[in-house]
């Protein structure tokens, strides 16, 4: 078993009508974080759910909510994310805002940082954040919708993130087209956190499925 590897299930594909359910049910399970997609129908072409609806579920478990902010402005939100609950949180490198001014308000909650970039973004763009970060999200499908094919081109991308991560404590995480065939590529390329919607949720065995994804 591979327990280096963290599951992070995002609930963008659980079922929205009895949401404390499923998180009761993912509490039962050894997933690490719960990743929560925030979309605002600008920054990416879909709208999701907003600060009162994570305040909701926070209840319902203790684990660490993993949030996905692909919102643009994302700044003047980020008070409200922190304060629903957010224990990481993740916004994108690709806003018009300055990012900076984003990550200090995260700081200043004192909530884990994480950036993301979207697949046509090089890694190269990561190197300016890693003193800054606790976790880089690498998109392996375009963002905004869950259940799309994995992109095998982003590998070589994870592979040197990971390399410029080096031995710092940064987790590397990956989000979308994740399943038992792409999950095992992503963790040989470096990745030590995978996000999964589809794979587990259409999954009637939510336990299952979250070990066969980490011991791939
Ligand atoms: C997409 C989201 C993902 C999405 C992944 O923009 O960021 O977190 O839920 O879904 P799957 O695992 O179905 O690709
Ligand atoms: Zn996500």
């Amino acid at each position: 078993m591979n327990k280096k590897v963290k599951i992070a299930p995002s609930i963008l594909s659980a079922d929205f009508s009895k949401l404390g359910d499923e998180i009761s049910d993912l509490d039962k399970t050894d997933c690490d974080y719960i990743h929560i997609d925030i979309m605002d129908g600008h920054f990416v072409p879909n709208i999701t759910i907003g600060p009162n609806v994570i305040k909701s579920i926070r209840g319902y478990t203790d684990k660490t909510f993993d949030v996905h902010l692909m919102i643009d402005p994302v700044k003047k939100f980020i008070p409200e994310f922190a304060n629903a609950g957010a224990d990481i949180i993740t916004i994108h490198h690709e806003i018009k805002e300055n990012v900076f001014d984003s990550i200090s308000v995260i700081k200043e909650f004192n909530k884990k940082v994480g950036i993301s970039i979207k697949p046509s973004t090089p890694a190269k763009v990561v190197e300016k954040y890693l003193d800054y970060t606790d976790l880089i999200l690498v998109m392996t499908v375009e963002p905004g919708f869950g259940g799309q094919d994995f992109l095998h081109k982003q590998l070589d991308k994870i592979k040197d993130i990971k390399g410029m991560i080096g031995n710092k404590k940064i987790d590397l995480e990956v989000d979308g087209g994740i399943n038992l065939n792409t999950s095992k590529k992503a963790i040989n390329a470096g990745a030590n956190v995978l996000v999964s919607g589809s794979t587990i949720f259409q999954c009637s065995e939510y336990k299952k499925i979250i070990k066969d994804l980490r011991n791939v």
